[in-house]
């Protein structure tokens, strides 16, 4: 891992300094807030004057004649610490929580905590806090009682480098596929149907809606969207590759740590490619591209350099950096799901469900294959080839050839990225774009009802309904490329990157079965 980028002392003079008096010793001036990581990164050979940091108070120490202040303001995990006279007028207002602007001499310190100190002349207390009351503690507090207050969750340190951890994978994400030409897109979240069918859409319902007097708001009943993915599909046949990061919403019971009920899905879709294989490349190289880019960041610096003793329940820092490593290496390994399935049934004894070919992974299984199919290195694992019977509707079934010796029956172009622990974080495939087979398929798993049927859609009484599908069955009626791709959930990939042990953790609001507090 590259170390953290430090500011250059000549962009940090240019900009910081406003008055030099030559021969003094305290001459280097400047009034701009700098944040707490810009100072603790700027380690001037002189003392400047009117250094100015807008911030929280995180703790006091008082001592007879001084106060040393620990203040915090989300650029960081570590404080600044700010010295500030016991005789000064403001200093009751430095209590926990309180959101303060400090002004005075950056200057080197002689404790071994931090090269630098603030020795503060002017206090300013912004926004007083009640630090009897104010939930947030210095001291370790539980993630679930943590959970219980998540409009004031972000402002402990931890959460603060999640918040800037998101923000800097979805810029570089967003460079990385804007690299690769994708146009990014915003699909619609109110959707006719059940994209993945399995049952988990949220319905949309206006709050005064009364079911029997009233005509549904959009005529028929609509849907919070689990997946952009048939919409990308459209798009992706006006302008090529697409890609959207989109918030999707399942009703799933699952109190796991894998599970939430509203979370980002990163979902890619590539036009005129007919194999599997660009796009799990794709997939590969947009994350190698991430692990690479944000390696070097500050914010990753603070994950991985972070002590043992940090406070926090995160994963510890070496299995973190072997994450980070593993996205960063070449040439993930590609199993078959037959292929899984029979080496997970060589191991059989290990697991609580015995691995049969035509069922599902478990996690047990996904996790096993995740830790000894990458052997080892951390690298994520793409699971490819499942039997059609277990796989959405969309999904285009392997030509016989191309699955030989397969024992169970037919399979569909698909894969699934397996990562430790948090097991799935990515699921793609390639869309059946014929007319016919995508028609049979529909048929068979009873989406597609015959002519008169009554129920949803809006197909009209001479035609079959599609549950709401019926544009998208038109979308291979006209000029249907073959296509595929991929959906990423992105919650799970951070808290994988950060070492946050559940993705309820890794989001600043988060809803699940049961819960949505605010
Ligand atoms: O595997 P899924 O269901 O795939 C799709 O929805 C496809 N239509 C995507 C596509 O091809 N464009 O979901 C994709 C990913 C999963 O691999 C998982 O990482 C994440 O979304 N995911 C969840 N993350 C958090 N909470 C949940 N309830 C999740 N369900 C799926
Ligand atoms: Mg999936």
């Amino acid at each position: 891992m590259r170390p953290a980028p430090a500011l250059r002392p000549s962009s940090v003079s240019r900009v910081l300094v406003r008055r030099r008096v030559p021969g003094s010793r305290r001459h280097v001036s400047q009034r701009a807030p700098r944040s707490v990581a810009e100072l603790l990164q700027w380690r001037p050979a002189e003392n400047a004057d009117d250094v100015v940091v807008h911030g929280f108070v995180r703790s006091v120490r008082s001592m007879k004649t001084h106060r040393f202040v620990s203040l915090g303001d989300g650029s960081s995990l570590a404080p600044l610490q700010a010295l500030v006279q016991a005789s000064h007028a403001e200093t009751e207002g430095l209590t926990v929580g309180a959101a303060v602007r400090l002004t005075g001499s950056w200057v080197a310190s002689p404790g071994a905590g931090q090269s630098h100190e603030l020795h503060v002349g002017k206090v300013e207390v912004l926004g007083p806090s009640d630090a009897k009351t104010f939930p947030i503690q210095k001291k370790y507090q539980t993630p679930e009682y943590l959970r219980t207050m998540p409009h004031l969750r972000p402002r402990t340190p931890v959460n603060a480098v999640l918040l800037r951890l998101r923000s800097e994978a979805i810029a570089s994400l967003t460079q990385f596929l804007a690299g690769r030409s994708f146009t990014q897109t915003h699909p619609p979240i109110i959707t006719s149907s059940d994209c993945e069918g399995a049952g988990e859409v949220f319905t949309v319902t206006p709050v005064n809606h009364t079911p029997d007097h009233d005509e549904p708001f959009f005529r028929s009943q609509k849907y919070l969207t689990v997946s952009t993915q048939l919409h990308l599909e459209a798009l992706a046949q006006a302008v090529g590759n697409v890609w959207t990061l989109s918030p999707v919403f399942r009703a799933e019971r699952s109190d796991t740590s894998r599970h939430l009920s509203e979370f980002y899905m990163l979902e890619a879709e590539m036009s005129f490619v007919d194999r599997l294989d660009p796009i799990m490349d794709l997939a590969e190289d947009m994350l190698r591209s991430l692990s690479t880019s944000l390696a070097g960041s500050a914010t990753v610096q603070d994950l991985l350099s972070r002590s043992r003793n940090s406070g926090s329940d995160l994963a510890p820092a070496d299995e973190v950096r072997r994450r980070w490593e593993g996205l960063a290496a070449r040439d993930w390994p590609r199993i078959t799901y037959s292929d899984a399935v029979a080496l997970l049934r060589q191991r059989a004894d290990r697991f609580a469900h015995e691995p049969t070919w035509g069922a599902g992974l478990q996690s047990e299984h996904e996790r096993y294959l995740a830790e000894h199919v990458g052997g080892g290195g951390g690298k994520p694992v793409f699971v490819t080839h499942y039997p059609r019977d277990i796989k959405a509707f969309y999904m285009r079934e392997t030509e016989p050839a191309a699955s030989p010796g397969v024992p169970g029956g037919a399979t569909v172009d698909c894969f699934d990225l397996l990562v430790p622990e948090f097991c799935e974080i990515a699921g793609g495939s390639m869309r059946e774009h014929r007319l016919g087979p995508l028609l049979d398929v529909m048929r068979r798993q009873g989406i597609l009802r015959p002519p008169g049927f009554e129920g949803e859609g809006d197909a009209g009484p001479d035609r079959p309904s599609a549950g709401g599908l019926e544009w998208y069955v038109d979308l291979r009626r006209w000029g249907c490329p073959p296509h595929g791709g991929f959906g990423l959930g992105f919650d799970r990939l951070l808290s994988y990157l950060a070492g946050v042990q559940t993705v309820r953790d890794m989001v600043s609001f988060p809803r699940w079965h049961g819960r949505c507090d605010c």
